[in-house]
């Protein structure tokens, strides 16, 4: 209940009112504890702490009960029994000179004895009546000790005690910059070489300024104020210079605190033998709470310290972590029998990451290909640009969530500069069902209002088409849908040659023509895209409405492509895998019925897993199960969370906004017509990250796989790389990239590989494999063409 070591105490009447709806209610009362009792005898303090209760019993009408009584100490004890503890160090502002405190709770007692007699017969009914409810906190919990209420100095304390925490705590970190500061003025590097009154005295630099400079907006101005407060001849660039100096310490700070976390995260790991553990921290104290970027640079580097855990900070609520606790209770429960069987083990997906390995080899086979679910189609793209392509192009972008028509014009060589203009057109669902003509002659017409709008109707620009579809490619311009994903179903198109199509649409017009046609999967312009900018860019990953990635492969590993040299861009179509049943185990009940419910049952197994058109109906299913089994919503469900596709995908990035998250989740709760209690919201955020980080580690497993084989393939022990990547769901989702990222470097060891998200979609991609062919030596030199398996 004391969040800090503090100079003042709240006293609390706590009152679990409802077991099952875990219902807490309480009165306080903050008691100031002086300073020269923080430094006088044990006896005074407890003596004092006793009045303090024996007023606030007063207060309550409470006097005449004999309650239990839970005490936070927060100070290190040596716990020999629930109700006994012995102190063995002096910490913090509190230095007990006399009374050999090694009974704390038998000190409290008998001075309670002697100020309040009904009160005397504590000493046998000692017990802590929330033990339950802190322990989850207390064991993970970790205090950042307040700054602001505490004035006892540096020297006051006993030396060379507590080391860490004089390099943490808001205790000490004013005054390590205050030090600071100091000395960079003696040296002439601050107030032009001179110091003042209050700068010279110990305590002067309160913690809580290094959170004021720090803010990201008015930062600069409080430095000002506060130099000014403290008597400085300052100028603008001392103020710069006193703001890195906060930042310096606190990042110390942070890092440090990060360290000992994961340290301790690990330790509960290992402990269990888990190879990734998915716990909650229940965190508190000012420094914590109030510094504008403390919990951001301890959460990543925690991430990176401890990327086996996967840990979510709560901050407690009422200053008791109650609130965690209550939280992580109810949650845990849940864990246990629904989310349990999304949490893959690093065990897990290092078997994963086997068994897509296979799946890479059999589909780049030439008679295993057939039976192959992952499908490695040869792309014909056999070079990444070098920076030297140009021209205009026409580019047409369709599987994504935006169907776009672009015009890309490639003006410097040297600076690369791309110009483009875009217009995005809808895609009616109904056409989506709809027939290829309908489609196509659709696609046709936006091409050609486009082509109106920007004057371009009497040329003849070559064409990249990025056709975010499975396609059997036999040349550049030659593509064959093997098969609709992704809520597209139109008939008349699986088996057809797609440029076929829309050449047919737009000669059925009449109106305008087109020059050649690049077919692309976006994986690729993706890949091209990034290319551009980073010429080490060999693989293309999409995680949005679908799931896929393409790499450079051996041209001699694609048994199906003829030819020993070089290398060709192959689309791995990884959505696939899984379909042959291998990922029986790892797929739940949840999936199932996400895959019996789509317009593709029995396809695409891995992207049902991953990808944004299916994870918020997982979310969803997940919901209504837990609902009816009266877990969540005081058991009721609504319509609208009873109606596929109505929890959307980009609700669980609002969901796991690191601050305005649980708003977030309250009102989208609201929207969905449920009856939500606080407890509710904090496990629909549980849900949403179970799923998030169950496909950000599958990608990851996936990416892993690649990258080995690149790496393998060139026989080389250490791959440095570079992914280009788009997609809303890793582009959207608070902390998808990172965890994806985290488990990468966990699977692929010796690869080092560069994220790079797409700047402007695939269309330039799409524009830049048509410029690469013209860079060299036209189509049929570049993207060689595959007259026969
Ligand atoms: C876009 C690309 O930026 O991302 C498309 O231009 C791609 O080619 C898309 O298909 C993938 O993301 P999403 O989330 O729109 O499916
Ligand atoms: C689907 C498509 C694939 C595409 C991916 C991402 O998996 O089959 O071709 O790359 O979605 O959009």
């Amino acid at each position: 209940m004391n969040p800090s070591i503090v100079d003042s105490s709240p006293f609390l009447y706590v009152r679990v009112v409802e077991e099952q709806q875990k219902v807490v209610k309480m009165d306080s009362k903050i008691c100031s504890i002086p300073q020269e009792m923080m430094l006088g005898t044990g006896e005074q303090l407890f003596d004092h702490i006793a009045q303090c209760l024996g007023e606030f019993l007063e207060s309550q009408d409470l006097k005449g009960q004999t309650l239990p009584l839970g005490f936070t100490f927060s100070f290190p004890c040596e716990q020999k029994e629930i109700d006994k503890v012995s102190h063995r160090t002096i910490i913090g502002g509190l230095l007990i000179t006399k009374g050999n405190a090694s009974d704390y709770v038998g000190l409290l007692v008998s001075s309670l004895g002697k100020l309040v007699a009904s009160l005397g017969s504590l000493v046998d009914t000692l017990e802590m009546l929330l033990i339950s409810l802190w322990m989850p906190v207390i064991s993970l919990g970790m205090l950042v000790a307040s700054a602001e209420m505490l004035f006892t100095r540096l020297e006051m304390l006993v030396v060379n005690v507590r080391i860490f925490e004089k390099m943490i705590s808001g205790m000490y970190l004013g005054e390590i910059v205050r030090l600071l500061l100091v000395k960079m003025a003696e040296d002439k590097l601050l107030f032009k070489g001179e110091t003042s009154e209050a700068l010279l005295t110990p305590g002067q630099f309160e913690t809580k300024y290094i959170s004021e400079i720090e803010e990201p907006d008015s930062g600069l101005e409080n430095a000002q104020k506060i130099l000014t407060a403290l008597g400085l001849n300052w100028d603008p660039v001392d103020a710069c210079v006193v703001r890195l100096v906060c930042d310096t310490i606190s990042s110390r700070s942070a890092c440090l605190c990060a360290a000992a976390l994961a340290t301790i995260s690990n330790r509960i790991r290992v402990n269990r033998g888990l190879d990734h553990l998915k716990t909650t921290v229940g965190v508190d104290g000012t420094v914590y709470r109030k510094h504008p970027n403390f919990s951001e640079e301890l959460q990543a580097a925690v991430r990176l310290l401890a990327p086996e855990c996967d840990i979510t900070f709560l901050v407690s609520e009422d200053g008791s972590g109650k609130g965690a606790a209550m939280v992580t209770a109810v949650a845990q429960r849940i864990v246990e029998k629904y989310l349990e069987p999304f949490r893959l083990s690093l065990e897990k997906l290092k078997e994963v990451s086997v068994r897509l390995k296979k799946d890479l080899i059999r589909g780049l086979g030439k008679h295993s290909h057939h039976r192959a679910a992952v499908k490695m189609l040869p792309t014909f793209v056999r070079a990444t640009p070098d920076g030297t392509e140009k021209g205009d192009y026409l580019a047409l972008d369709l599987g994504g969530t935006n169907f776009r028509v672009l015009y890309v014009r490639v003006v410097e060589e040297q600076q690369k500069v791309v110009k483009m203009d875009s217009k995005i057109c809808s895609i009616p669902q109904e056409m989506m069902l709809g027939t290829g003509e309908q489609l196509f002659d659709h696609i046709a017409q936006c091409l050609g209002e486009f082509l109106e709008s920007q004057d371009l109707k009497g040329q003849t620009l070559p064409l990249g088409f990025t056709f975010s579809f499975p396609c059997e490619q036999k040349e550049i311009d030659k593509s064959i849908l093997i098969r609709w994903t992704k809520g597209f179903s139109c008939s008349g198109v699986e088996g057809q040659d797609v440029v076929k199509l829309l050449k047919e649409a737009i000669h059925r017009r009449g109106d305008y023509d087109i020059g050649s046609v690049a077919m692309v999967n976006d994986t690729v312009g993706t890949m091209m895209s990034c290319g551009y900018r980073d010429q080490s860019c060999e693989i293309g990953m999409i995680i949005g409405t679908g799931t896929n990635a393409c790499y450079m492969e051996e041209i001699k590993n694609v048994k199906r492509v003829e030819g020993e040299d070089g290398r060709m861009c192959i689309n791995t179509e990884w959505g696939g895998f899984g379909d042959d049943g291998s990922l029986k185990d790892i797929l739940t009940e949840f999936d199932e019925v996400v895959d019996q419910t789509s317009i593709n049952p029995g396809v695409h197994t891995f992207e049902k897993m991953i990808s944004g058109m299916y994870l918020g109906e997982i979310v969803r299913l997940l919901l209504v199960k837990m609902a009816e089994d009266k877990l969540l919503f005081k058991g009721e469900t609504s319509e609208a969370l009873l109606t596929p596709g109505q929890f959307e995908t980009k609700y669980i990035s609002e969901i796991e906004e690191p601050d305005s998250g649980l708003e977030n989740a309250q009102k989208i709760l609201t929207a969905l017509g449920l009856n939500w209690d606080p407890v509710d919201a904090c496990v629909v955020r549980l849900v949403c990250d179970t799923i998030s980080s169950r496909s950000a580690r599958l990608c990851a497993a996936a990416l892993a796989t690649i990258s080995n084989r690149i790496r393998v393939n060139r026989g080389l022990d250490h791959l440095k790389t570079t992914v280009g990547v788009d997609g809303t769901v890793y582009r959207k989702h608070p902390n998808f990239s990172e965890e994806l990222q985290a488990a990468v470097r966990l699977l692929a060891p010796k690869c080092d590989i560069t994220f790079l998200v797409s700047e402007d979609g695939s269309g330039k991609g799409a524009a830049m494999v048509t410029a690469v062919a013209q860079r060299i030596g036209g189509l049929m030199t570049c993207l060689e063409m595959l007259v026969a398996f």
